[in-house]
């Protein structure tokens, strides 16, 4: 079976199965999970940590204390500048399109910058359905980052993808500073069934799926397998 045969294989079981294609409940009565204040200070020396920047896809399944999934995700694309709703990661024309949903165990969750606070879309661990491979499933996160065109403005269709898309990398970049300064793993993932995840979001027809980044506890077996894995896709 093709990648995109197999991604519209689980597509159709996950939605059959897990009735993902409800009406989303209102973004008002969400539930709303309070993330701490991020910690502004400390971390390794940058040297240090770009040193030990690496992609990594063996993980433990212990999930992260709240206050590290707070300061994670404030580094990823969180508001640095409140005065001014400057943001952890540049983008062009400043369009800040990127929106970050967080696919846990326990629910998919979007990522409220201004509030630094999780929103709960589904109840539902779409981990292992979202992901093409097997790793991915069992990293206790999984960040996915969805561009909305339609804050792409006064630019052309070519411009527009390859903008959203370069603003993507620089919060996956964080992402991975971040991790590597923490002693995480993390892995940046083209390999997605975006229409799963767009179904299960309940994307509008401006937004687009970009990419998913796995973060994680290394297991013990990560640096061993790491070589091994490293194909570029
Ligand atoms: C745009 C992009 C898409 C990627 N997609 C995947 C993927 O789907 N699965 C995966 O295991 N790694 C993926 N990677 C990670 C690369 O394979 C990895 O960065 C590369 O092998 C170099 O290894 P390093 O990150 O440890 O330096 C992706 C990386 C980038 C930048």
């Amino acid at each position: 079976m093709t990648r995109d045969a197999q991604a519209m294989f689980v597509t159709e079981w996950f939605l059959r199965d897990s009735n993902s294609v409800v009406a989303q409940p209102d973004a008002r009565t969400r539930e709303r999970i309070e993330l701490p204040r991020p910690r502004m200070q400390g971390g390794r020396p940058i040297m240090e940590v770009l040193k030990d920047r690496a992609s990594c896809r063996q993980f433990t399944n212990q999930p992260l204390p709240r206050q590290l999934l707070s300061d994670l995700l404030w580094s990823a694309f969180g508001v640095n500048r409140p005065a001014i709703h400057g943001r952890t990661a540049p983008s062009a024309q400043n369009w800040q399109e990127i929106t970050i949903y967080v696919a846990k165990a326990d629910g998919l969750f979007v990522y409220e910058p201004t509030e630094h606070a999780l929103l709960r879309m589904r109840a539902s661990d779409i981990r292992s359905a979202a992901g093409l491979q097997p790793y991915a499933g069992g990293a206790p996160l999984d960040l996915i980052y969805v561009a909305d065109f339609s804050r792409a403005t006064d630019a052309s269709e070519e411009e527009r993808h390859l903008y959203c898309v370069a603003n993507t990398g620089f919060i996956a970049e964080n992402v991975y500073l971040f991790c590597a300064s923490e002693r995480l793993g993390a892995v940046v993932r083209g390999a997605i069934n975006r229409p799963l995840i767009a179904a299960t979001i309940g994307l509008g027809r401006a937004e687009r799926v970009i990419l998913a980044q796995s973060v994680g506890y290394p297991s013990a077996a990560s640096e061993l397998d790491s070589d091994k894995h490293s194909k570029i896709h």
